[in-house]
């Protein structure tokens, strides 16, 4: 059954407000989405009447607390159909699960002259933890190219793998350009390597189902709110026997078997990797962001918002003077663009004055910039609640910004 858009908007509160004296039209969810009111109302439940801290006290609520975290977990472990559910780690977003990675396997596995792959089309927090662990253990950075579509070299990556591989790290969807990228084969050609593989997911799982034992990715990371859920939070999903090879990241509290001032030894998974007081709020309300895309299915998702990509591509192909950025065959519902006489700055800041949500700038992937030969881009990304009118707001404040400065 297709969406029905007005009843959809109707359970997202942010959207019934009009911002600059008009409705709002929020057009920036590759940045992050809007909370449904099923979100909102699983944390706001929480510090009204569970609160506690968890896995710590005999007393009710926290035992109460501590069944709704785990049973959390097990949603996780549903949504991704991982093996286990220890092998989802909480986390507080993609940045720090790729930082876990990055630091405790480098830690124990790299040495001075390995090579880490990641691609041309990264973002920052899938680039830079690689290279403070090359950094530290001597290590070069690798990296896959890209053609002008924002389309991966596959032939290039076959050539980059050798036997000084010690990780490949690749984004599932680009956050700038909207590439959905060949994960599986990704994955597979570095197994046959024994090379292990991390799949940055931060951009894919409010488009697409993912199925990391179908994948078979040996760690795969998404945050809460780019799925409709609440901002810092996140999941490290690893394999259970890469999960039990890896030092811990963060040391501190719950992380521990036995503590003396003369050694420490660990606790199993996941707690291992869950030092200190976990956010269980927000672990609660990205449960319940799950179960609300699992409500919408995701593929009634993907044929609402491939509509929406293909129509605002034409759209937005008939104005003067547009430079597409990222046309891969295969992308998500984001679209990047340049008008070639005008500043992205200038664009987004007059659809702002519309009420239209957009972002402008490098959208934390300057080496894309940098390849497109662009200082940044307009971005505009739909997520569930989007609508076709919009798409014609968008594209009549997009005349009026032509008008004032193209
Ligand atoms: N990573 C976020 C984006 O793409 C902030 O906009």
């Amino acid at each position: 059954m297709p969406f029905n858009i007005e009843q959809l908007r109707r359970e997202f509160p942010a959207l019934q407000q009009e911002v600059n004296k008009r409705p709002l039209i929020y057009l920036d969810n590759a940045a992050t989405t809007q909370k449904p009111k099923a979100v909102i109302e699983r944390i706001l439940q929480y510090y009204s009447r569970e609160n506690s801290n968890i896995h710590r006290a005999a007393h009710y609520l926290s035992q109460q607390a501590t069944e709704a975290y785990e049973e959390a977990r097990k949603t996780v472990q549903m949504f991704l159909n991982a093996a286990f559910s220890h092998e989802i780690i909480f986390t507080r977003g993609t940045t720090e699960a790729i930082n876990l990675v990055a630091h405790s396997y480098s830690k124990k596995f790299l040495k001075a002259g390995d090579e880490i792959i990641i691609t041309a089309m990264e973002h920052h927090s899938n680039i830079v933890p690689w290279q403070m662990a090359c950094e530290n253990h001597g290590a070069v950075l690798k990296i896959i190219p890209m053609d002008d579509k924002g389309v991966l070299d596959m032939d290039a990556y076959k050539k980059m793998l050798n036997s000084k591989t010690r990780m490949v790290a690749v984004t599932h969807v680009s956050n700038a350009l909207g590439t959905i990228n060949p994960v599986k084969e990704i994955i597979d050609l570095a197994h046959e390597k024994d090379i292990p593989v991390l799949i940055d997911g931060a951009q894919a799982l409010s488009h697409m189902k993912v199925d990391v034992q179908k994948l078979n990715c040996d760690f795969y990371c998404f945050s809460g709110h780019k799925i409709y859920g609440p901002m810092g939070v996140g999941v490290l999903y690893g394999k259970e026997d890469w999960l039990n090879q890896l030092p811990p990241f963060l040391g501190g509290g719950e992380m521990i078997k036995e503590v003396t001032f003369e050694k420490t030894t660990y606790n199993e998974l996941p707690f291992k990797f869950e030092a200190g007081t976990p956010n269980v709020g927000d672990v609660l309300g990205m449960e319940a962001a799950i179960r609300f895309l699992s409500y919408l299915r995701y593929d009634e998702i993907a044929i609402h918002e491939n509509e929406l990509l293909v129509y605002a591509t034409q759209r937005l192909s008939e104005l003067d003077n547009v430079r597409f950025i990222g046309t891969a065959p295969q992308k998500t519902s984001v679209i990047s663009f340049v008008f070639t006489d005008i500043h992205p700055y200038d664009t987004g800041t007059i659809l702002d004055k519309l009420g239209i949500a957009v972002r402008t700038g490098h959208h934390c992937a300057q080496p894309v910039m940098d390849y497109f030969g662009v200082p940044g881009t307009v971005r505009v990304s739909f997520g569930v609640y989007n609508s076709k009118q919009e798409i014609d707001k968008l594209i009549e404040g997009l005349l009026t910004v032509r008008e004032m400065f193209g």
